[in-house]
């Protein structure tokens, strides 16, 4: 995440891959078309698992076609906002398909783009791009951060709920308790 970045959020999700998918759902239900979601994380960190679920959000046709696109570069998921989902793990692949006139099609106004491996291709990214990061947290979940340059563009976030709330493993588990509402992080 550079230092340029204005806007910073987080979130801890619990060991369980549907929270990962309902928080990519959220995501889905807010971003909007020329949006460019931008997942970093390593191998097994989740991002296809939070594609899947901003699939959801996003009503395409199906999001459980939603897989790793690694040897396909970018997979389009059409629907009423389409969503492109391309992988930078092979960085110069992917460089050499958004240079042979990629650019264009990937960063289409009308969708919705996420990119896998995204900090390899970092200097390839629009300005209205929200960074996020996912990493392996102890006990199993997954601790997320999000950054963006443009607080104003994803002024949701504003919003975004420190813990997810509609998460069966978090809801059911009385070690959380009934638990004082935190205030949500801004992304400003
Ligand atoms: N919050 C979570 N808690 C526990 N397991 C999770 C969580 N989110 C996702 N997983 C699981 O982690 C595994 C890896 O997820 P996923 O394939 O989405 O990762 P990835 O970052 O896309 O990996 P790769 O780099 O290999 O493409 C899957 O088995 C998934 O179900
Ligand atoms: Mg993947």
């Amino acid at each position: 995440m550079g230092s340029m970045l204005s806007g910073r959020a987080s979130v801890d999700l619990p060991a369980d891959p549907a929270a990962t998918e309902a928080f990519g759902q959220w995501l889905g239900e807010r971003l909007r078309p020329g949006d460019t979601l931008a997942l970093v994380g390593g191998l097994g960190a989740g991002k296809t698992t939070l594609v899947r679920g901003l699939a959801g959000g996003l009503r395409v046709d199906d999001p459980d076609a939603v897989q790793s696109p690694t040897y396909l570069l970018v997979v389009e998921h059409p629907g009423p906002v389409p969503l492109l989902h391309a992988d930078a793990y092979l960085p110069a692949k992917l460089e050499g398909f958004l240079a042979d006139g990629g650019l264009e099609y990937l960063f289409d106004a009308r969708a919705v783009v996420a990119v896998e491996w995204a900090d390899r291709v970092r200097r390839l990214l629009p300005a209205r791009t929200l960074w996020l990061e996912l990493a392996l947290a102890p006990g199993g979940g997954r601790h997320l951060r999000l950054a963006c340059a443009d607080a104003a563009a994803f002024a949701f976030l504003a919003d975004l709920p420190a813990r997810f709330p509609f998460l069966p493993s978090t809801a059911a588990d009385p070690a959380n308790g009934p638990a004082a509402s935190p205030a949500p992080p801004k992304c400003r």
